[in-house]
């Protein structure tokens, strides 16, 4: 029986959540995407009007089919967190049901349970400043987007995450070694988000039989990484240092995450999967 996958994060066809989509539907998963509420109009209206029709092409030559999008703010576990000016913006009144719980109901009552979670995004409002210049709010803020989001979509799904399971979320090497510009407390969130994959395998492996691991991957020129303003000089650096000179698609981070949901990877649970051309492995670059 096929598996079925549930991907936070999917706004475009330029990240990482749409590459594991594909990658996942191509391995024959069925498809839900958890897209953020100010994102959900131009990405429905785009998949309508065949705007990634040509990045939706599978391997076999047919489509990917995303069954169902579900709007999604994964900074509001439920809808007393919400505060009134995001409950009566325009676009957040326009959607319903976008809390995690409240997703993972939806989810429940829509299909019942799901075999995969994947956890593909992370906003960091001040990411451009140096850790030194960073608010104590903005720093919260990225914790709360980028690493708290994922302890509660665990939380909320992991009743309906059918025993062999698996969970995957998406860091970055920031979290280790220091990355000039990668700032606003993003590093500290991907440092919470990897130690987090290792409490939460061990939680979810007890409770319900579920592998949780995480992928940190090579840099790619998604919407979230042009945000952050330095993406360009990261590939060119990886290109020159990395013991793979090529540029990282996509792709090959969907394949890995294919794969760690995969019963190929039944005993790999807790782990930082490095999917970036080897970079990491280097000490100085030459
Ligand atoms: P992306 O822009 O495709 O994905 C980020 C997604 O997060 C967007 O769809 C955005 O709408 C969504 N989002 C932001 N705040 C949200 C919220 N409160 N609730 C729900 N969704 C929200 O960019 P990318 O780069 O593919 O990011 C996916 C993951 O990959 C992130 O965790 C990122 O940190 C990680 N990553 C990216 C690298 C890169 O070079 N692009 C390198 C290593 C890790």
């Amino acid at each position: 029986k096929g598996k079925r996958a549930f991907i936070a994060g999917v706004a475009d066809d330029h990240g990482y959540g749409w590459a594991i989509a594909k990658s996942l539907a191509a391995a024959g998963a069925e498809i839900l995407v958890g897209t953020w509420v100010p994102a959900l109009n131009i990405f429905e209206s785009s998949l309508r009007r065949g705007k990634f029709d040509e990045s939706r092409v599978l391997p076999d030559g047919s489509l990917m089919e995303i069954t169902k999008v579900y709007p999604l703010d994964a900074v509001f576990d439920n809808l007393e967190d919400a505060p009134e000016d995001i409950k009566t913006n325009k676009r957040y009144a326009g959607s319903a049901k976008w809390t995690v719980q409240e997703v993972a109901e939806s989810v429940k009552e829509d299909f019942g349970t799901i075999d995969i979670l994947v956890h593909s995004l992370a906003n960091g409002p001040e990411v451009t400043k140096p850790l030194l210049e960073t608010s104590r709010k903005g720093y919260l803020a990225a914790i709360s987007a980028s690493s708290y989001s994922y302890v509660s979509l665990l939380k909320h799904f992991l009743p309906i995450l059918n025993p062999g399971g698996a969970s995957i979320s998406l860091t970055y090497i920031a979290s280790e070694r220091i990355i000039p510009g990668y700032g606003g407390g993003m590093s500290s969130a991907k440092a919470a988000l990897e130690s987090d994959t290792r409490v939460l395998a061990f939680e979810a492996g007890r409770k319900r039989k579920i592998r949780v691991n995480t992928i940190s991957a090579g840099p790619l020129r998604s919407r979230a990484a042009k945000a952050i303003g330095f993406i360009d000089m990261m590939i060119d650096y990886s290109l020159v240092n990395a013991p793979l000179q090529k540029e990282l698609s996509a792709e090959e981070v969907g394949n890995a995450a294919a794969f760690l949901a995969s019963p190929l990877a039944s005993a790999i649970t807790g782990t930082v999967l490095y999917v970036d051309n080897g970079l990491n492995a280097m000490g100085v670059g030459i």
